[in-house]
């Protein structure tokens, strides 16, 4: 089975007088279950093809599917409910709210489907537990270090049990030792089941993927199957 899929994707932003091109006819297929990294340059258009392949940025032209759902098939509030249903996302600088408790951040996705912020933060506690924060539930982020606060916006992912967690350089602001428990953090829900793709420009990270997927300047230029570093089953392209 295939989670996500993006076929000649073409991604051009207007200004500046003119239009610049990004993505130039991007095509990947991510495989259900995988750990996947997407490896490349500064600038090469991680972050935007992250952003097509969740429905927040529509693409120039191209295809784009997501757990069976082709997206430019979906009207704009059915592409929120597949993003709010199905997809975790972690960024590099967590993304906290500054006035909000370590459990009413990991809540704020059930807060924004409807859920009422005392109930959500509720369900959100047993999720902080088992990454850890038990102690940290009512403290505010800025009481945190790093990779306590990347632990908050992993839970924040988790809380609606999605089946995609997109991951844009999530340990880009920490240090190595943080970095590799915040990828063992992600491996480990990989192995649960749920499709991680991280964007990384970091190449030691390569050694946690399944599979890396070399990108530059809007294109795939390299798909290296990463199982001779792991003890893993081969993932081949179009299979799950
Ligand atoms: N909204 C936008 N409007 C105009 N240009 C944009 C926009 N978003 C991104 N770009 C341009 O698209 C290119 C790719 O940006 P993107 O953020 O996808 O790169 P990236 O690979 O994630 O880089 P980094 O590793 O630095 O995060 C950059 O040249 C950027 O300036
Ligand atoms: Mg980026």
């Amino acid at each position: 089975m295939i989670a996500a899929s993006a076929r000649n994707v073409v991604m051009e932003f207007e200004g500046g007088g003119g239009r610049t091109r990004v993505l130039h006819g991007a095509s990947i297929e991510v495989p259900a279950g995988g750990l996947t990294l997407l490896v490349g340059p500064s600038g090469c258009g991680k972050t935007t093809l992250l952003s097509v392949l969740s429905g927040t940025l529509a693409a120039t032209s191209g295809e784009v599917e997501v757990m069976g759902e082709r997206l430019s098939d979906l009207d704009d509030a059915a592409r929120v409910r597949l993003r709010r249903r199905r997809i975790g996302f972690i960024f590099q600088q967590y993304n906290l709210l500054p006035s909000l408790t370590v459990a009413e951040n990991a809540a704020i996705p059930l807060v924004t489907a409807g859920m009422k912020l005392s109930e959500a933060s509720r369900r959100a506690q047993p999720v902080l537990e088992r990454l850890g924060m038990a102690a940290h539930l009512d403290k505010l982020p800025r009481q945190l270090s790093g990779g306590q606060q990347q632990r908050v916006a992993i839970a924040r992912a988790l809380v609606n049990e999605p089946a995609l967690i997109l991951a844009d350089e999530p340990t880009g602001a920490l240090d190595s030792e943080t970095s590799a428990e915040v990828m063992q953090l992600l491996d480990a829900l990989n192995r649960q089941g749920i499709t991680v793709i991280l964007v990384t420009h970091e190449a030691d990270m390569a050694a946690w993927a399944r599979r890396s997927l070399l990108f530059k300047d809007g294109r795939l230029v390299a798909d290296e199957n990463n199982r001779k570093n792991r003890d893993l089953t081969p993932i081949t392209r179009g299979s799950a």
